[in-house]
C-alpha cells in the first residue's frame, strides 16, 4: 500500500470545521447521548434519526431512566425508528452499566465492545466520540470514502479489502492530535455521507480530491466493490381484522421475535399465493376484502390484503380482545397500523 501523504488528517478536520451539517448530536459531550445517538444511527437514516434523538432523551435522559423504563415505554419512544431489538439491547446494557460500572459508559474500546448491541463499529464510534481514543469506525460511508482513497478493488465485505480499509484508517486516526479524534471520525463520516456520495461523488469540493486514487483513475464512481445482492423476494400477507362489541382481536409478538419484538398485531398468515379462506388455521372466516398495500423488510416485499373476519368458535389460541379505545397507547407493528388505517380511519 501507498504512504498516506501526512497532511490528510488536517485538511479532513479544516473541511469539517467548515462544511459540518448541524446535527443534534453533534455537541454532545455526554457519553450517554453519544452512545445514544450511535445505536439510533447503526440502521436508521441520519434525517430520520433527528426527529427521534431529543424526544428519546427527553423521556430518558441518563442511564438510570433508561435502565428503570418499562418495555412499553421504551418502545413507545423507540416506535418508528425501526429494528426494535436495539432498543431491547441499549436497555439491556443501561441495566448491566447500572450495576457493574456506577450507571456510567467505560471508557476503553474493549469495555464498550462487550455491552449487548454494540459491535466493533459502534464501539470504535463511541470510544472515539465520548473517549477521544484513536479507534477508527468503519461505517458505509467511511469505507466507502476510504475505499475511492486507496483505490481498494478488492470485495469490500471480505478479509483482504476489510484489513486494508482498516489499516488505513488506524493509520489516520493515529496521526489525528489529542482532542481531535471524536471530530475525525465524525469528519470521515460526514465526508460520505454528503460529498464523497455513492453515485454522484462531488469530488470538486472533496479535501482529499489530490490524494484520491479513485479520482486520478476516474474510478471513484465504482467503488467500492460491493458483493451481489441477495435478490428481493415478492411474498403475501393476508392480514385479518376481527371487531367484537368495539374490542379488536390482537397479540403480542414474543419478545424473542426478530422483527418488532414486544409490538401488538393483527392475525396475519404469510404465504406465495393466499386464498381467502387461508385463515382457517387461525379458525377465522373471512367475509370481505377491505383493502390492500405494500410493505418493505429488509429484502422482502410484502403484497398485504386485509380482509374482516369472524371468529369460527372462540377467539384464536395467543389472541385478546382490545378494547380499540386502547389501542392508541399499545405499540403496534407497522403492518397492522397500514392494515387498520382500512378500517378505523375515515
Ligand atoms: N452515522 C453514524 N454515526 C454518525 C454520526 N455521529 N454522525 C453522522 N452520521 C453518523
Amino acid at each position: 500500500m501507498r504512504a498516506l501523504p501526512a497532511q490528510l488528517t488536517k485538511q479532513l478536520l479544516g473541511w469539517f470545521r467548515s462544511n459540518h451539517r448541524e446535527l443534534p448530536w453533534r455537541n454532545a459531550k455526554d457519553p450517554y447521548r453519544i452512545w445514544v445517538s450511535e445505536v439510533m444511527l447503526q440502521q436508521t437514516r441520519v434525517e430520520a434519526v433527528c426527529s427521534y434523538y431529543e424526544r428519546f432523551l427527553k423521556r430518558f435522559p441518563n442511564l438510570v431512566a433508561l435502565a428503570g423504563a418499562s418495555q412499553e415505554e421504551l418502545l413507545a419512544a423507540w416506535a418508528g425508528l425501526g429494528y426494535y431489538r436495539r432498543a431491547f439491547l441499549l436497555q439491556e446494557a443501561a441495566k448491566r452499566l447500572v450495576v457493574e460500572y456506577g450507571s456510567e459508559l467505560p471508557e476503553d474500546y474493549e469495555s464498550i465492545l462487550k455491552l449487548p448491541g454494540i459491535g466493533e463499529y459502534t464501539a470504535a464510534a463511541i470510544a472515539s466520540i465520548a473517549f477521544d481514543q484513536p479507534k477508527i469506525a468503519l461505517d458505509g460511508n467511511a469505507i466507502r470514502v476510504l475505499a475511492r482513497l486507496t483505490g481498494e478493488q478488492r470485495e469490500i465485505t471480505r478479509s483482504p479489502a476489510r484489513r486494508s480499509l482498516r489499516q488505513t484508517g488506524e493509520e489516520l486516526i493515529e496521526q489525528v492530535s489529542v482532542g481531535q479524534r471524536g471530530a475525525f471520525t465524525q469528519a470521515l463520516m460526514e465526508l460520505g455521507a454528503t460529498v464523497c456520495a455513492p453515485r454522484n461523488p462531488q469530488c470538486g469540493s472533496c479535501p482529499w480530491v489530490s490524494s484520491c486514487d479513485g479520482f486520478a483513475t476516474g474510478m471513484a464512481v465504482l467503488l467500492p466493490v460491493k458483493p451481489i445482492r441477495k435478490s428481493v423476494r415478492h411474498l403475501e400477507l393476508a392480514v385479518a381484522v376481527v371487531q367484537d362489541k368495539g374490542r379488536l382481536l390482537l397479540r403480542q409478538r414474543p419478545s424473542s421475535a426478530s422483527i418488532m419484538p414486544g409490538f401488538w398485531e393483527l392475525p396475519a398468515v404469510e404465504g406465495s399465493s393466499l386464498v381467502q379462506d387461508c385463515f382457517q388455521e387461525l379458525q377465522l372466516k373471512c367475509s370481505r376484502k377491505i383493502g390492500s398495500f405494500a410493505h418493505c423488510i429488509t429484502n422482502r416485499v410484502y403484497a398485504c390484503k386485509v380482509y374482516e373476519a369472524v371468529p369460527e368458535n372462540t377467539k384464536p389460541q395467543g389472541y385478546s380482545w382490545v378494547q380499540q379505545s386502547e389501542i392508541g397507547k399499545l405499540p403496534l407493528a407497522t403492518i397492522s397500523k397500514k392494515a387498520l388505517r382500512h378500517v378505523l380511519e375515515p
